[in-house]
């Protein structure tokens, strides 16, 4: 098969990629995609990088050997901060992660420079974020807040009333006292949010959210590098499998259907991390 006409894998720590697949699906409609969101470990914010780089090492290489994708998007801030740099040196193929778009947008479109991120503990306490903007410009003003209880609420499918933004206010009251004048959702559930975080930052506080920067770089990059589709069929493939069926919370389903505008949306189970998984059955 032609290299270009092979699928682009994306990976998540669950369901909640499903806002960056939202966003590939959006700027490169004629792709075919197979989705993989490992549930069996999932939340991977709270556990060790180290745990995290391997879940992911052990997708891509599932995505490449089985189902022999051309690219790989990950589309989790957690597994970007403890795997990116790591996989990228391991595999051949172009792999792409949250981070670097986002952190240029915020130096790009912050006018004092003072900008803040929110994420899981794993991603703002590895510092990646941070790191990607200091780079760009070593004077920015930089704040960091973990926000896990926002993966919890947003998974139950709350995502706005009187308890969700008690909380949301706690998490951002630093925020707005240093006054930033943007604000990178660093979590995959976070653009669920949007409208209450707009709502309590204020107008004078751009959101940034990372999936729809990262869905531009890839399909520049895939551009750049003639790896789109020549001859896209009418209807693209888009397969969803994850690592536990059982593991996916029906309410966050619902919503996520609603976000991506799909009628349907089944989920195939291959559990690549169990010990009887076999590695050798060709694709
Ligand atoms: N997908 C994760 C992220 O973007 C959030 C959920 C989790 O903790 O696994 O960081």
């Amino acid at each position: 098969m032609e290299e270009s006409s092979r699928a682009i894998g994306l990976l998540d720590s669950g369901v909640g990629g499903l806002t960056v697949a939202r966003e590939i699906f959006k700027l490169l409609p004629k792709e075919d995609i197979i989705y993989y969101g490992d549930t069996l470990h999932l939340p991977y914010g709270p556990k060790d990088l180290n745990l995290v780089r391997e879940y992911v090492e052990k997708i891509i290489r599932y995505l490449i050997s089985k189902k022999n994708v051309k690219a790989v998007v990950i589309a989790c801030n957690t597994a970007t901060s403890a795997a990116l740099d790591h996989v990228q040196k391991k595999f051949e193929i172009p792999i792409f992660g949250m981070i670097k778009s986002a952190a240029a947008k915020a130096v790009e479109i912050s006018s004092r420079q003072k900008i803040a991120v929110i994420g899981t503990e794993g991603t703002v306490n590895s510092f990646a974020y941070q790191n990607a903007i200091l780079k760009l410009n070593n004077r920015a003003e930089l704040y960091a807040e973990a926000c896990p209880k926002f993966v919890d609420l947003v998974e139950q499918g709350k995502f706005d009333g009187a308890a969700v933004e008690k909380t949301a206010r706690n998490y951002l009251l630093p925020l707005i006292e240093a006054e930033v004048d943007s604000l990178i959702l660093g979590c995959t559930h976070f653009p669920y949010l949007s409208p209450l975080l707009a709502k309590i930052m204020g107008t004078k506080v751009t959101l940034i959210n990372p999936a729809h920067e990262m869905a531009v770089e890839v399909r520049d990059k895939l551009t750049e590098i003639d790896l789109l589709k020549k001859s896209p069929a009418e209807q693209p493939e888009h397969r969803f499998i994850v690592s536990d069926r059982s593991r996916i919370s029906r309410r966050f389903l619902e919503h996520g259907r609603k976000f991506l505008g799909l009628e349907a949306l089944n989920f195939k189970e291959e559990n690549i991390f169990s010990k009887e998984y076999n590695w050798e059955e060709s694709i």
